[in-house]
């Protein structure tokens, strides 16, 4: 047996997800894509905003762009520079596009109705593993086993004594999530499976972060066996690329000028953003101007045409 494999009990399994489930109870967020009354587009948009973006910043938008846009049809027919002037400063706009890009895919190749066949939803663009099992889970109730970053530093730390998932996620992990799932063949079963696939996040976001875990809050203390370990420090660090002088940022900050100006000209593209203040000290240089508006409009965020940069 290798050291990743994990002889679990079916007995402390169960006592470690019903104390999630029961914590989960108590203590989970009432986000508005959680809502019962919340549309499977409502939770696919939730989940592609939420990719990169935190819950804070993504709540407002998402409820203005579900007002402006309720269903995948009204975003079809949306103009793609409506849907990057509406996606404001979530960042990594691209999600914007390709999310239109489903919507269209979703009216001509669906009828109009997101599937809800994690094999089908994979097909969509934008839409990756995680993104298919929380829709199929989250807005279907199709008990897929979900596995994010939060989740894996859940499993890894009260199961296999690691304070986070690997840097990539292997097959061991794998097998663990789905070794961690309630039996599905009751219906108590198949609801407390998609419940633990939320509350195993929610507890990642609340109380087993990366950072500074609240150990003392946590209802799996007495069972985690990183805790027992004495909370070794992950193998790996986590990569965290710097903002400041970054190419995301000067790309954000011109993408900031053409939400609010659609269009300027690239003779005085660097002095009107400078002067938005949105690069605070740093001043790029001519090449990272240049890399910075042709991976825009290599991207589609931005299209070129005598000198103008406009969105598309
Ligand atoms: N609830 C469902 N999916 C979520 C996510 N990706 N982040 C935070 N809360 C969520």
């Amino acid at each position: 047996m290798s050291s990743t494999d994990h002889q679990l009990t079916e007995h402390h399994v169960s006592d470690v997800r019903t104390r999630i489930l029961d914590w989960y109870a108590d203590n989970g967020r009432d986000l508005p894509w959680r809502d019962p009354e919340t549309t499977a587009w409502g939770v696919l948009v939730s989940e592609v905003m939420l990719q990169q973006t935190q819950v804070s910043r993504v709540w407002d938008s998402w409820l203005a762009w579900m007002k402006r846009w309720p269903g995948p049809a009204d975003l079809a027919e949306a103009e793609a520079s409506d849907v990057l002037i509406m996606w404001g400063r979530l960042g990594y706009p691209r999600r914007a596009l390709r999310l239109h890009e489903t919507a269209k895919a979703v009216v001509t190749e669906h009828n109009g109705v997101l599937p809800a066949d994690p094999e089908l939803l994979l097909q969509l663009p934008g839409i990756g593993e995680y993104t298919a099992a929380a829709v199929s889970s989250f807005a279907f109730g199709i008990p897929e086993v979900v596995i994010d970053t939060n989740i894996r530093r859940v499993h890894a730390r009260i199961f296999s004594g690691k304070g986070a998932g690997a840097p990539n996620l292997t097959a061991a992990e794998r097998k663990l999530a789905a070794q961690l799932m309630p039996d599905t063949s009751t219906a108590q079963g198949l609801q407390d499976a998609n419940t633990w696939n939320v509350a195993a996040m929610e507890l990642g976001a609340l109380i087993c972060t990366a950072r500074a875990p609240k150990c003392d809050q946590c209802p799996v203390l007495n069972q985690c066996a990183w805790v027992a370990a004495g909370k070794p420090e992950p193998e790996t660090k986590a990569k965290t690329q710097s903002w400041n002088g970054s190419d995301r940022q000067v790309r954000g900050a011109i993408m900031g000028v053409l939400r609010a100006k659609g269009a300027v000209d690239v003779g005085t593209l660097q002095t009107t953003v400078e002067a938005t203040g949105q690069l605070g000290r740093h001043l790029p240089e001519v090449s990272q101007w240049d890399r910075a508006v042709n991976g825009l409009v290599t991207d589609g965020l931005a299209v070129l045409d005598d000198k103008i940069l406009a969105l598309p």
